[in-house]
Parts: structure tokens; sequence; C-alpha cells
């Protein structure tokens, strides 16, 4: 576990040649395609222990340069239980290898695709997962900026306990206490209602523009947390016009299935993170003293519990 402070980690992870890499790594299959990227298995020559390396051509879209640069700086300081881990990158050309420690079990996306939906119980555990993952990345300056089902993944199959934040393309480690941010990402059935009114600013009237810090984190776990209970989204209109009006509005409701089965201590979290008003919004570290985790805290004990 890191100290929480950012610049004691940052010379762990090292970037070597790709000579070095190529004596050190031996390649395999591809696991999977990203929206930037191509995860590869491979192996590490001297140990036979498996990693992951994600690579990244960034003469292939323009936007893959930044994108690239941020997941650097943020996998540079990240040490935690419940964030994937970099072991060391390197640049050849225009690609960048990023090896990262193997995660063995599904992307969160198509575990509960596949369920349909899951237990209060098993929500627990996987929200309580990432609040803690995210209150470290905070703690550490990080903002992860597109949290979503498909950028968590189960390190151990069927150990909802070893949950894993994954894919640090948007994120941004913010310099001091009174930085704020202005670009407007993330997928847009997580997107926090503050980085949509930032686009719905009068051209020109820079004193409209409402920045966005830390807080649209906790709203995407509130979207997660909700979808993972109930198996469909709180947001969800095919019309993206409609669906961000709703956002911003905080329009959601909970309609009897499942929701006449699920306890109030889920709902009244669920409505701390869908929050509006991103001063008012719960954060990570109030989450996860709230009364739905401390119902669940005998379940939540052992294993993976830092
Ligand atoms: N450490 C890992 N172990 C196993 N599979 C991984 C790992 N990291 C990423 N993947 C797989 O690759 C996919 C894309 O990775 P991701 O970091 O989200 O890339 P992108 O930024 O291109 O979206 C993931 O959805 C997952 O299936
Ligand atoms: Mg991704």
């Amino acid at each position: 576990m890191a100290d929480g402070n950012p610049l004691s980690n940052m010379l762990l992870v090292p970037q070597i040649s790709f000579e070095e890499f190529q004596q050190e790594y031996e390649m395999r299959e591809i696991l999977d395609r990203g929206t930037y990227s191509l995860v590869r298995k491979a192996v590490v020559r001297s140990t036979k222990e498996l990693v992951a390396v994600k690579i990244v051509d960034t003469k292939s879209f323009p936007a893959a340069g930044g994108v690239v640069q941020r997941e650097l700086d943020a996998l540079a300081v990240v040490q935690h239980d419940h964030c994937i881990q970099m072991r060391a990158y390197c640049w050849k050309k225009s690609y960048v290898y990023i090896v990262v420690n193997l995660a063995r079990g599904e992307v969160l996306v198509d575990w509960i695709t596949q369920k349909k939906r899951c237990t209060e119980l098993e929500a627990a555990i996987i929200t309580n997962a990432i609040l803690k993952g995210v209150a470290y990345l905070h703690s550490n300056k990080i903002v992860h900026r597109d949290l979503k089902l498909d950028n968590l993944m189960f390190d151990v199959p069927g150990d909802l306990r070893t949950l894993k934040i994954l894919d640090y393309g948007f994120s941004k480690v913010l310099q001091s206490a009174g930085d704020v941010l202005t670009t407007v990402c993330g997928s847009p059935q997580y997107v926090a209602p503050e980085i949509i009114m930032m686009t719905q600013a009068p051209q020109g009237s820079p004193s409209q523009v409402i920045p966005y810090t830390y807080a649209v984190d906790a709203w995407s776990i509130g979207v997660i947390m909700y979808m993972l209970i109930a198996g469909y989204a709180p947001f969800d209109e095919e019309d993206e016009m409609l669906m961000f009006n709703k956002i911003v509005r905080g329009e959601f409701t909970f309609p009897s299935d499942p929701w006449n089965n699920i306890s109030n201590e889920a709902k009244e979290l669920i409505c701390g993170l869908l929050t509006v008003n991103p001063y008012r919004r719960v954060n990570p570290q109030q989450a996860l003293e709230s009364s739905w985790i401390s119902m669940h805290s005998r379940a939540l004990q052992g294993g993976l519990g830092t």
C-alpha cells in the first residue's frame, strides 16, 4: 500500500528501452481491444509470471498521444489493491507498451450482462472495492473521469473482492487543491451533470462555465451501483440530448422491479452519489462510511479489505 505521497512512488515504475522490453517479456495472444489500444498477454521470461501489455499506436488517432500521457502520469503513482498496477513502460517509434499486472477475471460489464443484475450484497462488495480505489486515487490527487462497467475487472475469477480499476486514459493528476478541470470527457450514460452543463454554457461567456473536479467520479460510481442492482441504467435514452437533459436535472426513478425489494439504505446512497450539485454530492470516503456499506460490513471484511 502506498503512503499517500504521489512523489514518493514516482520512480517505482521504470521506463525501459524497447530492447530491454523484448528481453524481459515474451508476447502472447491478444486479450482484448479497447477504445485506444490492443491488450496482449505476455510472459516475464525470468519468472514465467503472466502480465498484460497495453499497446497504443499514438499515430493511429489524433487523441491517442494525450490519452497515453494521461495514463502514464496516473499509473506512475498508482499503487493500491483495487487499482491495476503498472510495472514498466517503453516507447518504440509511435507505439507505447504499458506493462501491467494481469487480471484473470471478467470485465464487470460482461459479468453483469450475463447475470442481468446482482444481489445487494454482491453490489456492496463491488461498490466497496470501487469506492476504496477511487478514494485512494483522489487522496493522491488523481481524478479518473472514465469510471464505467467496461473499465473494471476482477483480478481473480469469481472473487468480487478482487475488483480492479483499469484504464487511466482520461485520468488527470491535479497539481493543487484548487485545480479544476474543463475537458469534456467520459461516457454518456455515466457522465456527471457539471460536465454536460459546461458544454451547454453560451459561447464566449467564461463566467458561465462551471469547472469540475473530483466529484465527477462519485457520480459515475452512483450510476454503476444503480446498474449493478437494477440491471438497467438510471439515465438511458436513445436520444442523447434527452438523456443529458435528464442527467442535468438529476431525473431518475426507482421502478418497482427491483427497487421495491431493495433497502432504503441502498437508495439513500444512490441518491447521495447522484446529487446534481457536486458540492453536496457524497464523496467516496463518505460513501464508505454510509449505512449501506456498514450494513454489509461483516461480509466486506476479509480478503482485500484495505
Ligand atoms: N491488466 C489487464 N489484465 C487483463 N485484461 C486487461 C487488462 N487491462 C486491460 N485488459 C483488457 O483490455 C481491455 C481494454 O483495456 P483498457 O485499459 O480499458 O483500454 P482502452 O483505454 O483502449 O479502453 C479491457 O476491457 C480488458 O478486457
Ligand atoms: Mg477502456
